[in-house]
């Protein structure tokens, strides 16, 4: 089986037939509860809420919600819920639902939320018709249905903005034990097939709970769109599911995985946002088990059903979606938004954003599969300074270990990894190295033996160690559900634990779905057992949490154990850089994320863009994909424009696969190699801007990457587009993703606000006005700055971005039709904490045609950066002035000016100010 498993690999990269292998993985029909729910359309909801059980306190309200059986005449109590409804700070509401009495608890995610949620008080404002309506202070309403139940949220102008259950599709299978069941004549109740076990090609599922699944349906009326649960290959804008596949969420590693596809990869966010010209609200589906999401857009034209008709009557923009779950409670947050902006912070403010990265990290990064030894890593180092062109980080992939044993170096290949570190830091150059999560099954290799010996890896249905197949052959999985297996595997992060290490070595933590060759759809079986607190008198099944409950986190516990390792290897005094492929709710808090293994073809360098656009509204902002595609060859086109796309994506990192041929940029013709060098340059120019966003993410939770309907969510025609985006509130990015290009039509919002749009090659202002045709030669990268803001530029280009931090400053002004112009500006020393302490400066600047202003936000905060300003090139600007003056404390100094273009860009030589304090220029005409 495991050899037969691996030969199919090979035999699949060898046929030069790209594209997966649909086989391998369940569509909806095969995965026995999504087969289930989706055929669950009763016409009209068991579930009834029992307001007699009303109870409230502080910010929670409590209910009992019965299931019943509408047959009978009395309508029998089935099964018993109780409703929880939470009032929670920043317009956000949290709905809970699970059994009164369960048989034995259902697993509740424990990694997604960031902390507790703040709650904000909730009122009972009404009772009446069998309605029961609930206010935060918001002025935001939770209205109450009870037979059959309804939940709806109301907007601030009293109009529902989000609904469950109007479909009736809310479903919680009751838990049962495996005994027979008899009706009430005595007769055996036949279970329905699949219940006590599934089976998927050759793999059997032993189900030892049984059916535990859940449903809801949520339907957000006035809505156009709807966005979010990554991570699929397909548009920004969900799209109608009602005649194909729901979307699935279940991280799998997926061979040569498919474009514009619904179907499940390496990262699973259940997190999705409606909007539409009325507002923008979002649910959060706070569940980690197997996920699948049905959406019907009512503008697509489909028919859900006569309900929905009935119930939209005949509005045009409704989004219906669905929720359905293999495994857990239903348990969703509501953001009531109201804008774009709102909801992606209603939901970092939940899950966290992701903290300051170091300064390198946003730099470039050259990996492969694999530099071969000490010498090949040298060679790509040299070659970096050789050609000229910036570079912060080699990386390592499996190859480097003594065969695959993480933790361990191949000695013949890396005899000497403390010099070759030493080598890259002398050049402000880091090294990453991967460390997978299954761990070698082989007598002598110190993890596993300790790990067998002290039961640190999860155990198959039987209880014994699991034991599948992955890089190294047969290896079992650290369960990090047990706090000793993390503790202990975070200490092998420890400089000695892990010698040839230093503060300089970080982390790339790959296949943590986690990926099992010769598992059921190539990963773990959903009845291995994960570690739970062991309790008096509890056994069996209940003392232990089953894999297909923790699936989706699997990926986030293991990159918060090495989060953990790497902070205690410096005494918490350094920022660790993680790269995880697998993704959840929270995954921001430790790591970036790429986009898995994709493949050098257009399409694929197309998609970077939405999928990290959706990544980055589901709280992952550090994403990127793989430059120049991490299967087969790009030619110098692709190439070319993969780095020109990649130098303006948050995480830009060239990958290849260890069967393709080298192509670090030197190996290209040199006018190629040229156009790379541009783009990187560019990246480093930028180096503070992408710091500064950064910063303002960990600040605001906004996304660094965004859509543009973020910022312009009353500009219709913004709603769809995913072939380009802003860079926090101040950069247009619409990189060329298709073959001999020689114009692009880009988009320029804003037109009723006359929003200005300058290229950043030219200064040329544009006027918003919807699309324009641009001309595009290969050296081209559509990029434009918005008037009215600053962005702070490093013209120096160096070896790497810490030989670059004291280096003068660049200032670009672009002024909006008020003449104005605003930004902003993070220093720190790139790499610490110190900045908690205060060690950091944040700066505003703002021009006006009076002054230009750089002023602390926080004056007690400071850093001591031997920066300054060295020019200020203000584009747009009408009248010139005669003289400026800069004033920085007692030193007054007349300034020299130039124009330049038809002399509306003015360009303020030497201003030579320093950062570390605030000043000002003065103008005079
Ligand atoms: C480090 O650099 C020195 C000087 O260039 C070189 O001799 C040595 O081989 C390098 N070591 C490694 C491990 O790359
Ligand atoms: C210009 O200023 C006016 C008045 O303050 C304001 O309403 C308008 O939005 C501003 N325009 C731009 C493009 O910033």
């Amino acid at each position: 089986m495991k050899s037969l498993c691996l030969i199919l690999v090979v035999l699949l990269a060898l046929s030069g037939s790209f594209g997966v292998d649909r086989n391998n993985f369940k569509s909806c029909d095969q995965s026995g509860f999504c087969k289930r729910l989706r055929a669950f359309k009763p016409e009209r909801s068991q579930y009834v809420a029992d307001f007699s059980t009303q109870m409230l306190h502080d910010n929670m309200f409590f209910l009992d919600v019965n299931m019943v059986d509408l047959e009978s005449e009395k309508r029998t109590v089935l099964f018993r819920y109780v409703l929880k409804v939470s009032g929670l700070v920043d317009n956000t509401f949290r709905v809970e639902m699970e059994e009164v009495n369960p048989l034995y608890p259902r697993y509740i995610t424990l990694l997604a939320l960031k902390d507790s949620p703040i709650g904000d008080n909730l009122k009972v404002i009404s009772k009446k018709d069998g309605k029961l309506t609930l206010a935060n202070t918001k002025g935001h309403r939770v209205v109450i249905t009870a037979d059959p139940l309804k939940i709806e949220f109301l907007d601030k102008n009293g109009e529902v903005a989000v609904v469950f259950n109007e479909n009736s599709l809310m479903h919680v299978e009751p838990l049962v034990t495996k005994q027979e069941r008899t009706d009430e004549n005595g007769e055996i109740i036949p279970e329905e097939e699949g219940t006590w076990g599934e089976n998927f090609k050759s793999h059997h599922d032993s189900k030892p709970r049984g059916n535990e699944a859940i449903s809801l349906d949520i339907g957000f009326p006035d809505a156009d769109h709807v966005y979010g649960i990554p991570e699929h290959t397909d548009k920004l804008a969900l799209a109608t599911t009602t005649s194909g596949e729901p979307y699935r969420l279940y991280n799998l590693d997926v061979f040569e995985y498919e474009l514009d596809s619904r179907m499940a990869i390496y990262g699973a966010v259940p997190v999705l946002y409606a909007h539409g010209l009325k507002r923008t609200v979002g649910v959060f589906w706070h569940n980690s088990a197997e996920t699948w999401v049905d959406v019907a857009n009512i503008a697509d034209g489909t028919v859900v059903s006569s309900l929905v008709n009935l119930v939209t009557g005949g509005q045009k923009r409704r989004v219906d979606t669905r929720f359905m779950s293999e495994s857990g409670l239903i348990d969703v947050f509501i953001f009531m938004g109201d804008s774009p902006s709102d909801v992606f912070r209603q939901y970092t403010r939940l899950t966290g954003a992701a903290p300051i990265p170091p300064k390198f990290s946003l730099a470039y990064h050259q990996c492969r599969w694999n530099y071969v030894d000490e010498a090949d890593v040298r060679g790509v180092d040299d070659n970096f300074d050789t050609h000229d062109i910036p570079a912060d980080v080699i990386w390592l992939d499996i190859e480097y270990t003594d065969r695959k044993k993480y933790f361990t170096w191949d000695v013949e290949k890396f005899p000497h990894p403390a010099q070759m570190v030493a080598n890259l830091t002398a050049k402000g150059r880091k090294l990453v190295v991967i460390i997978d999560p299954h761990i070698k099954r082989e007598a002598g290799y110190f993890l596993h033996e300790d790990a067998t010996e002290k039961g640190y890896y999860v155990k198959d249905k039987d209880g014994k160690d699991y034991e599948g197949w992955c890089w190294p052959g047969s290896s079992s999985y650290l369960d990090f559900f047990n706090p000793e297996a993390t503790r202990y595997y975070s200490e092998r992060y420890k400089f000695e634990n892990f010698p040839g290490t230093n503060k300089d070595v970080h982390i790339w933590n790959d296949m943590n779905e986690p990926s099992v060759f010769n598992g059921p759809e190539i990963t773990m079986p959903k009845d291995c057992r994960h570690w739970k607190e062991p309790q008096e008198g509890v056994e069996g099944i209940a003392s232990y949490w089953e894999h297909r409950h923790i699936h989706n986190e699997y990926g986030l516990w293991n990159i918060r154990a090495t989060h953990q390792g790497m902070l205690d290897r410096s005494d918490k005094k350094y920022r660790p850089f993680i790269l995880t492929r697998s993704a959840f709710a929270g995954t921001q808090r430790y790591a970036a994320v790429w986009t898995g293994d994709n493949a050098a073809e257009w399409g694929f360098l197309a998609a970077s863009v939405p999928m990290c656009l959706s990544l980055g509204i589901a709280g992952i902002s550090f994403c990127g994909s793989d430059v120049g595609g991490f299967f087969k060859y790009p030619e110098a086109e692709l190439m070319t424009r993969w780095y020109q796309a990649g130098a303006f994506q948050p995480f830009f990192r060239a990958h290849s696969h260890i069967e393709t041929k080298r192509r670090e940029p030197w190996l290209y013709e040199p006018a190629t190699t040229a156009l790379i060098r541009d783009a990187n340059r560019r990246r480093y120019a930028l180096i503070d801007f992408w710091y500064t966003l950064f910063y303002e993410h960990s600040r605001d939770g906004l996304p660094v990457m965004r859509p543009l309907f973020q910022e312009f969510p009353k500009e219709e025609a913004t709603f769809t587009i995913d072939d380009q985006y802003l860079l926090g509130d101040k950069l247009l990015v619409r990189p060329v993703v298709t073959a001999a290009a020689t114009s692009v039509q880009v988009y320029f919002p804003g037109g009723d606000t006359n929003t200005l749009w300058y290229d950043v090659d030219s200064y040329q202002p544009r006027v918003a006005n919807g699309y324009a045709n641009i001309d595009v030669n290969i050296a081209k990268i559509p990029v434009y700055q918005r008037g009215g803001s600053i962005i702070p530029r490093k013209e120096r280009v160096r070896r790497s971005s810490q030989l670059m931090a004291d280096d003068p400053y660049t200032l670009v002004v672009t002024l909006d039709a008020n003449n104005t112009a605003t930004g902003s500006l993070y220093i720190d020393d790139g790499e610490t904490y110190e900045y908690k302490k205060k060690k950091y400066i944040y700066a505003k600047f703002s021009y006006t045609t009076e002054e230009m202003t750089y002023t602390f936000v926080n004056d007690k905060a400071t850093y001591p950066t031997l920066s300054w300003v060295e020019r200020i090139v203000i584009a747009g600007i009408k009248v010139p002035p005669k003289t400026a003056k800069l004033h920085q404390g007692d030193k007054q100094v007349a300034l020299q000016m130039t124009l330049h273009r038809g002399n509306d860009v003015l360009v303020v030589r030497k201003p030579a100010a320093t950062m570390a304090q605030p000043w000002k220029i003065t103008f005079s005409y």
